[in-house]
């Protein structure tokens, strides 16, 4: 291996630590304790896994965190009637509605709901408009996590050829705005992309978001290429046991790669660090204080 590992788990640590040591200061300040309200509609064994550690983060940081389980039966009128209490609640800063949502509830719907100014995931209409048009939003937390990293890596991110695999709302399209916002040249690819291996050899900056195994290889990449892997893959293996991959063929495109991502490890603990972060800007911005430091895009 040539590429320099990317190390997302010490990076969040870090993240985390900067939330807290922020709580801290503006608990003294105003007497005010940013809040989280997490809502889970159902019982998928990985959502109750992200909840529970969204929950104990939070905490851990010094915040309050309120825990919505509600069962898979839950009308979507009883769950936006939930919304507009915690929206009118000066406890809850932040709301997150885990998704995905069950099938009989129209998940736009809800998302839209949230006050956009509680609307840590980023997913509101009103904040994808701000951050495409430049203006101050709530930023999703996968990409702003991805942008950190990048930030680090490189310092400025001007000027360079970005690749975006995958089009979704809450990665790929956001990453891209965020990309554009730091003066890349940004291109989305995705699984009508014509050619996609020669435009992902172009990319200075490579961030895969597909949630396809391994997708990704080696002779996809620009030697010294950043590649950052977002996607979480269970898989079996010959011998029948489970494992995770990313969208990313690691062993390949860390032998061509200048810095990656690994999976797990990556840019997974990320994302529940910038929800942290998120929050607490939130909290900072009802209040009127100033933005919290480093922790916005
Ligand atoms: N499910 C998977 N990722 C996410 C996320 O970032 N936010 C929410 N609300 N649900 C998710």
């Amino acid at each position: 291996m040539t590429a320099t590992l990317m190390d997302g788990k010490a990076f969040a640590a870090d993240l985390r630590a900067n939330v807290a040591r922020q709580v801290s200061a503006l608990k003294t300040e105003t007497g005010v304790t940013p809040g989280l309200a997490v809502v889970l509609v159902g019982e998928d064994p990985a959502s109750q896994v992200y909840v529970r550690n969204k929950g104990r983060q939070t905490v851990d940081c010094g915040m309050a965190s309120f825990e919505h389980a509600l069962p898979e039966t839950t009308s979507q009128d009883d769950l936006l009637a939930l919304i507009d209490t915690l929206n009118a609640d000066d406890q809850v800063h932040g709301i997150l509605v885990q998704l995905p949502l069950p099938a009989h509830i129209n998940a736009d719907l809800v998302i839209n709901a949230i006050a956009p100014d509680k609307d840590v995931d980023g997913f509101h209409v009103s904040n994808v408009g701000l951050l495409a048009t430049g203006q101050k939003a709530m930023v999703p937390c996968t990409p702003l996590g991805c942008l950190m990293m990048l930030r680090a890596q490189h310092g400025s991110l001007s000027g360079l050829n970005a690749v975006v695999v995958g089009r979704s709302n809450i990665v790929g399209k956001p990453m891209a705005q965020l990309l554009l916002r730091d003066s890349c040249t940004v291109t989305i690819a995705h699984s009508r992309s014509r050619n996609i291996e020669a435009l992902c050899r172009n990319a200075d900056i490579l961030i895969a978001a597909v949630g396809r195994p391994e997708m990704v290889t080696g002779d996809w990449i620009k030697p010294g290429a950043t590649v950052i892997d977002v996607g979480i893959n269970r898989i079996e293996t010959p011998d029948g046991k489970a494992r995770l991959v990313g969208d990313v063929a690691f062993d390949s495109a860390a032998q061509v790669a200048g810095a990656i991502t690994p999976v797990p490890g990556g840019v997974g603990p990320m994302t529940i660090a910038c929800l942290l972060a998120n929050t607490l800007t939130a909290c900072c911005r009802s209040l009127g204080q100033p933005e919290p430091d480093g922790l916005t895009a």
